[in-house]
């Protein structure tokens, strides 16, 4: 469980294992090593489908991860971390770039991810915090794809967030509640949906998501 998941709500965690009852995971090995997973009821049929890719926006301890992770096991669709899938590709851990190589290097190489992803079945994509800050990263997820943008205050991101040590840009709350002003305009411009995560947890939010994705014709029942 990441410790955001650890963090948020475990009332509305539990309210969200129940209603999965009987259900399994199983993940495809070539996938997993890569970041990507893939969520399956028992009989092996998923129940949705999604008809574009569906990004995750917003800063760290929105709870992106999580509710993309969820939200996947809840309709069995296929979901990917962009940050994992970042790190298995590079073999190195995103606090490593950034200390070896810079904010600069690290943001090259989540356009190129980003790219990559783009290129693939619609998926959940959880996106890194700061995928906003290029203007060619929010060109591609305007038109590439529908947008959740997670909101969070920097306080609460702080009370989820437990080991800040593997989030290099959240060091101390004042740069962080900076950094998230600065950020605000462009979650806010590149959001097809905003959903307000202030209090809730990650079954809650995935739900609201649900609702809103099928309200807006990209989570669809699948066809048999
Ligand atoms: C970052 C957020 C992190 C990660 C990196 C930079 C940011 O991802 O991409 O540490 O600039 O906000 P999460 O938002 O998943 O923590």
């Amino acid at each position: 469980m990441s410790e955001v998941d650890q963090n948020m709500s475990e009332e509305n965690v539990l309210e969200g294992a129940a209603s999965e009852e009987g259900r399994s995971t199983c993940s495809c090995a070539q996938n997993e090593a890569v970041g990507l997973s893939t969520s399956f009821s028992k009989r092996e049929e998923p129940v949705y489908e999604l008809t574009r890719p569906v990004f995750f926006i917003g800063f760290m301890g929105a709870g992106k991860t999580s509710v993309a992770r969820k939200l996947a096991r809840m309709c069995g669709v296929g979901s990917v971390d962009m940050d994992t899938y970042l790190e298995r590709r590079e073999g190195k851990k995103v606090k490593d770039i950034f200390e070896e190589s810079g904010e600069d290097a690290f943001r090259a190489i989540e356009t190129e991810v980003l790219c990559e992803l783009m290129g693939k079945d619609p998926l959940l994509i959880s996106c890194g915090g700061g995928v906003v800050t290029r203007p060619e990263n929010r060109e591609m997820l305007e038109q590439g794809g529908f947008v959740v943008f997670l909101y969070v205050d920097v306080e609460e991101a702080a009370s989820r967030i437990s080991d800040k040590s593997s989030r290099p840009l959240f060091q101390d709350l004042e740069a962080a509640r900076q950094r998230n002003e600065e950020r605000l305009p462009y979650y806010q411009a590149a959001a097809n949906i905003t959903v307000d995560t202030s209090g809730k947890g990650v079954s809650a939010i995935a739900r609201e998501v649900r609702y809103l994705l099928k309200r807006e014709g990209v989570l669809c029942l699948r066809q048999k």
